[in-house]
C-alpha cells in the first residue's frame, strides 16, 4: 500500500516535503526535501530504501536537502526524462509539465492506472491560491496550467509545496467576502495544525481558492468594478493583488 507522509519545513517559507513510500516493499521517495534530518530519521526509524528524490522546481528551498539525502543514502535525483516512476505493480507518480511559478516547473501526479489519487503541486498551486511569479516565472503560463489542474476531479488530494492556507484563505475572502464556503474553511484552518498538512481535495479548492474561481460574479464585481476584462485577464489581476497583499 503507498502512502505519503509529510515533512514540515520549521522555516519562514513554511516548506513541506514529502515521502511517498510503499511499506510492503520498503521503497521510498521523496519530492522537494528541505531538511534533510527528520526525512533520514524515519526513513531509519521505518527500515526504508530512498529510491529516488524528486523536485518540482529548483528553488533553493526546494532542492535545499538535496546532496545530503543523496550522499546518506546513494540515490538519484530523478529528472523530467524519467517521465514516470513505478511505486508498486498498479501506482506510479507521473511528471506534469507546470510552467508559471518557474518555466520548467514540473507537478507530480500521484496515479493508480490511469486515476489520478494526489497531486504534489509544488508552487504551482496551494491550499486556497496559487504561486507567485516573482523568481523566474510566467503569469500567463500559470493561467494557462491552473486552469489544466481545475479539470482535474474533485476527489484528487492536493499536497502543495507551502503551508500559506491561513493567508490565502483572508485573501481569498476579501475576493469573495459572502462565500460561505470559506468561513468554514477558515474555522477548519484555525483549529487545526496546518504543519501537518490539511490533504485539501481538489473539490474543496474548487469551493475556495479564487484562481479555481474566475467565473464567480462576487469575485468580478469585487474585483473589476464594472470593468470588463476576461478571465485571463482577472487571474493576472488577481495575482498582482496577492503579491501586494
Ligand atoms: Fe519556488
Amino acid at each position: 500500500m503507498i502512502q505519503v507522509k509529510i515533512f514540515y519545513g520549521k522555516n519562514d517559507l513554511r516548506n513541506f516535503s514529502y515521502l511517498v513510500l510503499d511499506k510492503k516493499t520498503g521503497n521510498s521517495w521523496v519530492i522537494d526535501p528541505y531538511d534533510e534530518k527528520p526525512i533520514v530519521d524515519y526513513i531509519k526509524k521505518e527500515s526504508l530504501t530512498l529510491a529516488g528524490i524528486l523536485n518540482t522546481h529548483q528553488h533553493w528551498d526546494h532542492v535545499r536537502g538535496n546532496s545530503a539525502l543523496q550522499s546518506i543514502f546513494n540515490c538519484p535525483v530523478l529528472s523530467r526524462e524519467s517521465n514516470k516512476i513505478q511505486l508498486d505493480n498498479d501506482q506510479m507518480i507521473k511528471f506534469v509539465d507546470t510552467p508559471g511559478h518557474t518555466s520548467d516547473h514540473v507537478a507530480f501526479y500521484w496515479q493508480k492506472a490511469e486515476d489520478v489519487l494526489g497531486l504534489f503541486s509544488g508552487d504551482t498551486l496551494f491550499n486556497s491560491g496559487v504561486g507567485n511569479c516573482h523568481g523566474g516565472g510566467n503569469v500567463e503560463a500559470l493561467y494557462e496550467t491552473t486552469n489544466r489542474l481545475k479539470n482535474l476531479q474533485d476527489k484528487v488530494l492536493l499536497y502543495p509545496g507551502h503551508d500559506y492556507v491561513l493567508k490565502n484563505l483572508l485573501f481569498a475572502k476579501s475576493c469573495e467576502p459572502e462565500n460561505i464556503a470559506i468561513d468554514e474553511a477558515l474555522r477548519i484552518v484555525r483549529d487545526a495544525d496546518t504543519e501537518q498538512g490539511l490533504e485539501w481535495s481538489l473539490g474543496q479548492e474548487k469551493k475556495v481558492n479564487p484562481f479555481f474561481r474566475l467565473n464567480s460574479q462576487e469575485i468580478q464585481q469585487n474585483i473589476l468594478k464594472g470593468e470588463t476584462i476576461d478571465e485571463r485577464n482577472l487571474f493576472i489581476k488577481l495575482r498582482s493583488l496577492r503579491d501586494n497583499w
